[in-house]
């Protein structure tokens, strides 16, 4: 293979949510890709960036990165400071519709205008699935890098972020414990991850909750959930435990199947009603029901901060230099990936497929499988993970796993 020109320009742009750790790749991508005398081209807004240069709202010279111009006078130079930034400094795009083909053509356009050797994008399943498809029409050399607190990105253990945010949701879980406790209340808590439930099943067990509502295991809420999260309320009050942390990931649907943007307040409103039902039959276990007070808090986009933890910064590290490496190597159409503890690639002619095939399914690209083993930990442990599922449930579970190969 004839090695890559000495000089390379290279792309990069994070589309889709935040999530803290993309400045840390942008970092290491600047800092390895200079040390080879490569210069780097940051394209602000995702594909939005491109679209900008094609109508010359910018030039290519205003988007060159290098390793300076983030002072903080006397204590960080240059891009260090992005180790710990969260956000993206390149700013993201979670809209718009490249399907469109005259907007694809102005994404091309601008593309082409750069004049790169390679691209490096940032994004999660959403993003790179539209990425890929303009990597294909317009013959880009590109490398996929996996960020998405949701950690539904097939093929890597980790998405970029994930950790953090299990670290944000676990401590917004120790807060809501001493109010729980204080006033015998059972408290929801609503947490991110679109229609996959990881993030709230991994921070749900670091956090203490008692009861785990994810989409893979709970399609919607009913009556036999209802019936689940009451008697795991009995139990507790048997022991003498007054108050209930009661996790709920925002892809579980309503009683009707229909996504809701509050859920949270809805299942917190809901454990009330159902517990002073269950009191009013007179059973004498249910009289522990009695006088439930519930509320509900959804953490919505503070689970996209905080400062992105080591794992995190070590990861995206990682990423950033597997990147130049697969560049400087001439293998693009790569998919970074997190495997076995360490940083490998994937082609993204095995990725994109199962993604794509995932989408036209409506499915989780990559869902909790019931061989999760932080399931059967969470089982083990007491906490209520909703009713078994029966088959019916299970095919019209929107995350359940239909035969695609996914990685646990
Ligand atoms: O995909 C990451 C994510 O945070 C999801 O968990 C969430 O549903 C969605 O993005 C929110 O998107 P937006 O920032 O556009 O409201």
């Amino acid at each position: 293979m004839t090695p890559a020109p000495s000089t390379q320009k290279i792309g990069i742009l994070t589309s889709g949510g935040d999530c803290p750790g993309l400045n840390a790749v942008i970092r290491a991508v600047i800092k390895c890709a200079s040390r080879r005398g490569w210069e780097v081209y940051g394209i602000p807004y995702g594909t939005q960036g491109l679209i900008n240069l094609k109508q010359g709202n910018c030039g290519a010279q205003d988007l060159r990165l290098r390793d300076h111009g983030f002072d903080i006078p006397g204590l960080l130079h240059g891009v260090d400071v992005l180790q710990f930034l969260s956000g993206s400094i390149l700013g993201a795009l979670n809209k718009g519709n490249p399907g469109d083909p005259q907007i694809a053509q102005e994404i091309l356009d601008g593309y082409r205008r750069l004049g790169l050797d390679a691209l490096i994008a940032l994004g999660g399943d959403g993003s790179l699935d539209i990425i890929d498809d303009l990597a294909n029409q317009g013959g880009w050399n590109w490398i996929a890098i996996p960020k998405t607190i949701d950690n539904d990105v097939p093929f890597t253990e980790r998405s970029l972020g994930f950790d953090t945010a299990v670290s944000t949701v676990t401590r917004a879980l120790y807060d809501l414990t001493f109010t729980a406790a204080s006033h015998s209340r059972i408290i929801v808590v609503q947490v991110m991850g679109r229609d996959a439930g990881h993030l709230a099943l991994q921070a749900g067990i670091a956090g203490g909750a008692d009861v785990i509502l994810i989409p893979e295991l709970t399609p919607k809420l009913d009556d036999r959930t209802l019936d689940g999260i009451c008697q795991q309320i009995v139990q507790l009050r048997q022991g003498d435990r007054q108050f209930a942390l009661v996790v709920i990931a925002e892809g579980v649907r309503n009683p009707a199947g229909d996504k809701e943007k509050y859920i949270g307040d809805r299942l917190a409103a809901q454990i009330q009603q159902h517990g002073t039902r269950l009191c009013q039959t007179g059973q004498p276990e249910f009289c522990y029901l009695e006088a439930l007070e519930t509320r509900a808090t959804t953490l919505g986009h503070i689970q996209r901060s905080s400062p992105p933890s080591s794992f995190d910064r070590l990861m995206a590290t990682a990423f950033g230099k597997k990147a130049v490496d697969l560049i400087a190597e001439q293998s693009y159409q790569q998919l970074v990936v997190w495997s076995q503890g360490q940083v490998d690639s994937k082609p993204l002619s095995r990725v994109m497929p199962l993604i794509k095939a995932r989408h036209q399914a409506h499915l989780c690209p990559r869902p909790v499988t019931p061989s999760n083993p932080w399931v059967q930990t969470a089982r083990d442990l007491g906490i209520y993970l909703g009713h078994p599922m029966t088959v019916s449930d299970a095919q019209a579970s929107p995350g359940r796993d239909q035969g695609h190969t996914v990685c646990p």
